[in-house]
């Protein structure tokens, strides 16, 4: 697909949060062209400090109106250079990048959407799209959980989408107390509340994503999972995008697939989950066994 360079104007900026902000951006011919679960390559400013773009998921697409938004969290200093502009100040877009989800075909199957922390972002357009199509799905929930209360989007902008949401936090702030993926699973393990999910659209941290693939795998259910990775160029050029592929050999015989280009939407099989290196330092660890 073309990919679209394009200076967008800012028509508002709005905190939502103590660290979350939805940046409503006018942006016609990226707005046209783009789809649920695709992102784009933004600089929020001519020179080299930040120097490279910053990757952000289209969370609503307006083409009738030639508008995007996307929602970010204040994570370091390129997204914290962006919560201080002011609407009619510019900022460069390349996109739409990537592949989007791709929305099902029998919509009358149980769904659930699973988000962690700012991993809310590409759902909204997606479940918009979801619920809005001619047969919406019989039952669909949302599990969306943060490390705190001050890092969820407040729960009436999270009620706007229309479907049952259980929030979760893991300091026990609000909702569930632990994991959101823990939450999905004892809810979906829970006989009264008669939800099994045949298919799963999912967004969060790789932890999340990794217990979402294994519960996917395991129930034989159909997964869409939105894989983050540190992004260079977002275009295939600099290869810093890469995660193990499920189609590795055995020993050293990794190969790769780039987020950026292969995804950033991807299956749970299709990952080589048990080779994902976690940096910390020091020493470097493996998270997944
Ligand atoms: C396909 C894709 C879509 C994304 N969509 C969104 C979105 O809709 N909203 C949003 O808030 N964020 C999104 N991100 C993450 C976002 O790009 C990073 O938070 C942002 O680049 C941080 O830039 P910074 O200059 O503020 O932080 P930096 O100072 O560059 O880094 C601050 C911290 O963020 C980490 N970080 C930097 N880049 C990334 C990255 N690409 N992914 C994860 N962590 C990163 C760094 O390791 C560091 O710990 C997305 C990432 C990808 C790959
Ligand atoms: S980000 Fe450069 S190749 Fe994917």
């Amino acid at each position: 697909m073309e990919k679209i360079l394009e200076t967008a104007r800012i028509i508002c900026l709005d905190s939502l949060a103590p660290t979350i902000v939805r940046l409503r951006l006018e942006s016609p011919a990226i707005s046209a062209a783009a789809q649920a679960g695709q992102f784009v390559m933004l600089k929020v400013r001519e020179g080299i400090d930040p120097l490279l773009r910053r990757p952000f998921s289209f969370h609503r697409i307006h083409p009738d109106k030639g508008e995007i938004e996307i929602l970010f969290r204040i994570a370091g200093r390129g997204t914290l250079a962006l919560s201080r502009l002011a609407p009619g100040d510019r900022v460069s877009l390349i996109g739409p990048l990537g592949k989007g989800f791709e929305l099902p075909l029998d919509r009358t199957t149980p769904i659930a959407f699973i988000a962690g922390g700012i991993g809310i972002a590409p759902l909204g357009e997606l479940i918009a799209q979801i619920l809005s199509g001619p047969a919406p799905p019989q039952k669909a929930h949302l599990f969306y959980g943060a490390r705190s209360a001050s890092e969820l989007l407040p729960a009436n902008t999270v009620a706007e989408l229309g479907l049952p949401v259980h929030f979760a936090t893991d300091d026990g702030s609000f909702g569930y107390n632990g994991r959101v993926t823990k939450l999905f699973e004892e809810f979906t393990a829970c006989a009264e509340e008669d939800f099994r999910p045949a298919e799963i659209y999912s967004c969060g941290p790789l932890a999340m994503q990794y217990h979402v693939a294994k519960w996917a795998l395991a129930n034989d259910a159909l997964s869409q999972l939105s894989l983050e990775s540190l992004m260079g160029c977002g275009i295939g050029a600099c290869l810093g995008c890469a995660l193990p592929s499920a189609d590795s050999g055995p020993g050293h015989d990794l190969r790769f697939v780039h987020v950026c280009e292969d995804g950033p939407i991807f299956s749970a099989g299709s990952i080589k989950w048990n080779q994902i290196l976690i940096q910390q330092s020091p020493p470097p660890t493996y998270l997944f066994s």
